[in-house]
């Protein structure tokens, strides 16, 4: 195996911040990396947000946090990124730009530096063509925010050395997460399902069965109460697979089965509104409502996470 001292990350958007955070957390140094002066500007901004979440919640003295926040260095200079042992991509996600990405990061790094990409779901085999030694590039695919979240995603492309896959996974436990190791498919295992219920809610709202308001109550007091505990197999083991099993065949035939985006989203896409990146998403963020919302997120998400996973 070998010795994973310096971190990088690449992107310092919206994930790219708070996975410096996580590595961070743990004692490594971390260089946060971006095209743009203003990402990283707005990245500390963030980052001292989420810090103020973990010392309120209690997961880290203030002492702790600040020395976490030292130990991330911001550069907007590719070739600051030489020495880096273990490195999560999180660019934008378009095939071309990654490959531009990997084709400049390969001749600054060493030859068996960890390379991995927080792509969410396009193919690791497709992105590895523009690496140099694929075999140690993989998958590595966290959710928003990635400080808090536990799951990670570990995906083999057709070139990943199974030593890379496991170095990855025990990288990640150390970070205290929960590694899934998986196979390359679009948009892996996570997305899949977050798609289909996103698919979902969306064809209601066109139906005018439900609002937007109601769906999420609907996740928020039920499904996703229930699944943060209890996985979709283990909930139908727990209700009776004879009923499931009914319930299917009298919903599957009238569920959506769209192939393009549609309705809700499409129109939010066409006006421009992303969501709290910039101030307006299906709901709105303006007025500081987006800085209150990610902080209440953050102190939800770590009370659930010592809940749930704390021994
Ligand atoms: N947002 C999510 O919930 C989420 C979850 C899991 C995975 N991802 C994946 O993580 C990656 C980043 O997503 P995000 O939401 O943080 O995006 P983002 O748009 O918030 O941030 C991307 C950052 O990358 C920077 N960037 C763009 N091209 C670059 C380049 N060539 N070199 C260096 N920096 C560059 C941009 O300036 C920006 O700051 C994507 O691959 C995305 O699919 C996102």
């Amino acid at each position: 195996m070998k010795e994973i001292r310096n971190i990088s990350v690449a992107g310092a958007g919206t994930m790219g911040y708070s996975l410096a955070q996580a590595f961070a957390k743990f004692g490594y140094p971390v260089k946060l990396y971006d095209l743009f002066p203003a990402a990283l500007e707005k990245a500390k901004k963030l980052i001292a947000i989420n810090q103020s979440a973990e010392v309120e919640a209690g997961e880290l003295t203030a002492e702790e946090s600040a020395a976490l926040q030292q130990r991330i260095v911001f550069t907007d200079k590719l070739e600051d990124l030489a020495d880096t042992d273990f490195l999560v991509e999180a660019i934008l996600e378009k095939l071309e730009i990654k490959h531009d990405f990997y084709g400049k990061l390969c001749k600054i790094v060493a030859d068996d530096a960890i390379l991995c990409s927080n792509t969410s779901g396009l193919s690791i085999t497709k992105i590895a063509e523009a690496v140099t030694n694929p075999e140690r590039f993989a998958g590595m695919h966290w959710m928003n925010p990635p400080h808090i979240i536990p799951l990670i995603e570990i995906i083999c492309g057709e070139k990943t050395a199974e030593e890379t896959a496991e170095q990855v996974r025990q990288i990640a436990l150390k970070l205290k997460k929960k590694p899934v190791v998986i196979k390359d498919a679009p948009s892996f295992v996570l997305n899949r399902l977050q798609q289909a219920i996103l698919r979902e809610s969306l064809h209601i709202v066109r139906e005018g069965i439900a609002s937007p308001e109601a769906i999420d109550d609907v996740m928020k007091y039920a499904l996703g109460f229930r699944y943060a505990c209890f996985g979709p197999f283990e909930t139908c083991d727990l209700g009776g697979l004879d009923i499931h099993y009914n319930i299917s065949k009298y919903t599957w035939p009238d569920l959506c089965d769209d192939k393009e985006p549609f309705g809700l989203l499409q129109q939010c896409i066409d006006e421009g509104r992303l969501g709290v990146k910039n101030g307006a998403g299906f709901y709105d963020y303006s007025d500081g409502k987006d800085e209150e919302v990610i902080k209440r997120r953050d102190d939800i998400f770590l009370k659930l996470a010592k809940c749930l996973f704390e021994e």
